[in-house]
């Protein structure tokens, strides 16, 4: 069986064929960008009605197959943002009902946690889930999703992004302050555990104030942001594992591609006896094969739900 994923929720608009064992046959996409970081939500919703055609031909010429080799269409319900999601829904349909395939609408954050499992082969892992806009600790049990721990405020991406805007980075800011890093000194900056949630807002508030205060240089604070934010998420994380006993960790979200931060959670891991497991950059980021495996999983559950734009994890 070969199932066919739209993905729409936010820049990216992708298109990607798996089969019923995960093997990735096509993973097509092409992203919104523009030169101020601003996103303006017609200009990224017209671009994916405008790429929509071709990258679909791309997918199917790329995992050499015409439609009577595809089963399934499954399409990113939520979350996301809403006009961007009906031109997913929409181009998923009527390729549904123009081919006579069964539709099935997925919820795009567990997408990323099952690509990431099946990918890694893993049986029941504890997730971290670092983007942007998200910040959680994930587990599955009794039949759902569980997130045990979370951002009480802005996700660590977002933090990143912030203050990287802030100092003059440029947008996504993580892969620069990641490098500037390596340069700095440790600073003091608020570390914010309550209980297995964590606030990361103080953190872009203080490294605001001692950069203009001309107290700290860019170096030091990417340096002392990063140490702290990840041990504030290491600690979670690792009690996270305690409590539950699971035995492997699955990073997954932009900011896993830090590699300070996969070291000091490997290094966490490795301490308790556990196993890291991150997911290869082409499968990390926002793409179509991830909801096309999401849509094999739920195709006998989930069917047309049209769009759900806050549709959270622990709802799935
Ligand atoms: P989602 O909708 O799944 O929450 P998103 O669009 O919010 O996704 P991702 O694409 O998963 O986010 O991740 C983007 C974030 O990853 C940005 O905030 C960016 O700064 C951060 N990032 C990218 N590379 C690095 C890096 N090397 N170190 C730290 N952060 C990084
Ligand atoms: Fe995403």
């Amino acid at each position: 069986m070969n199932i066919l994923g739209i993905e729409s929720t936010a820049h990216t608009f992708g298109v990607g064929i798996i089969t019923d064992q995960g093997k990735v046959l096509a993973n097509v996409k092409d992203s919104y960008t523009s030169k101020d970081a601003g996103m303006i939500l017609d200009e990224v919703s017209a671009h994916h009605k405008m790429v929509a055609e071709d990258i679909l031909t791309q997918a199917l010429k790329t995992a050499k197959l015409n439609w009577d080799h595809v089963d399934v269409i499954s399409y990113s319900a939520g979350p996301g943002l809403d006009p961007c999601l009906w031109v997913g829904y929409h181009f998923a349909k009527d390729l549904a009902e123009k081919y006579h395939k069964k539709l099935v609408g997925v919820n795009h954050c567990v997408a990323h946690l099952s690509i990431g499992k099946v990918y890694n082969k893993l049986k029941d892992p504890c997730y971290l889930y670092v983007s942007g806009v998200n910040t959680q600790i994930i587990v599955f049990e009794e039949g759902k999703y569980r997130i045990i721990g979370e951002t009480l405020d802005i996700g660590l991406g977002n933090l990143l992004d912030k203050f990287g805007r802030t100092i003059g980075l440029g947008f996504p800011a993580g892969q620069v302050i990641e490098k500037l890093a390596k340069k700095g000194n440790y600073v003091e900056l608020p570390y914010t555990v309550k209980g297995m949630d964590m606030s990361f807002s103080g953190i872009l508030t203080k490294c605001q104030q001692l950069y203009e205060r001309k107290e700290a240089n860019q170096e030091d604070l990417c340096f002392s942001i990063q140490e702290t934010c990840f041990a504030m998420l290491a600690e979670v994380v690792e009690r996270a594992m305690a409590h539950t006993g699971k035995q492997e960790l699955l990073l997954v979200g932009g900011v896993g591609a830090n590699t300070r931060f996969c070291e000091m959670l490997d290094l966490m891991c490795k301490e308790r006896g556990a196993i890291f497991h991150k997911v290869p950059m082409d499968l990390a980021g926002d793409q179509g094969a991830m909801i096309a495996w999401e849509g094999f999983l739920r195709k006998d559950s989930y069917g047309d739900v049209e769009v759900i734009p806050h549709w959270r994890t622990d709802e799935v």
